[in-house]
């Protein structure tokens, strides 16, 4: 697909960053890319302990933050999400999280043209 890919890379960065730092040592985490007509997915996937149901809505909003990154110390500011959730956005994409215990998948989904010598769909800055 067509876009910023330092915007891009972000979401990737930052979906991994979280399946490291919001899970315990010894954590799967398996990220997957696959297309499909218009469009392509990328998912990351881990068995860490979730997030919790009541949170869920939440998360891509900006500063917040679960139980897991308060009780760390410095470092997390909870915009992460929201950040992935405006870059999906600006992209004419979005975001999509399925979470129980050990089976955690955030997914973003962005247009993308079958046609890849077409005209971009993205366009402008991204705010979080
Ligand atoms: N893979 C995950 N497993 C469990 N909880 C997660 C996971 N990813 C995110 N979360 C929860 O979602 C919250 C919001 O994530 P977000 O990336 O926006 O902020 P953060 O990681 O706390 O801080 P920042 O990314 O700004 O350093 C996290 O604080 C954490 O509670
Ligand atoms: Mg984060």
């Amino acid at each position: 697909m067509r876009g910023d890919s330092a915007r891009l890379h972000q979401i990737v960065a930052n979906l991994l960053g979280n399946a490291r730092v919001h899970t315990l040592p010894g954590t799967t985490v398996l990220t997957s890319i696959s297309r499909e007509p218009g469009t392509v997915r990328l998912s990351v996937h881990d068995d860490g302990p979730g997030v919790p149901e009541a949170q869920q809505a939440k998360v891509f909003q900006r500063f917040a933050r679960g139980d897991s990154a308060r009780s760390r110390t410095g470092g997390s500011t909870g915009l992460g999400l929201s950040i992935v959730a405006a870059v999906a956005s600006a992209h004419g994409g979005s975001v999509q999280l399925t979470s129980t215990p050990g089976d955690t998948v955030f997914s973003v989904v962005l247009p993308a043209p079958d046609d890849a010598s077409s005209t971009p769909r993205w366009a402008g800055r991204v705010t979080p």
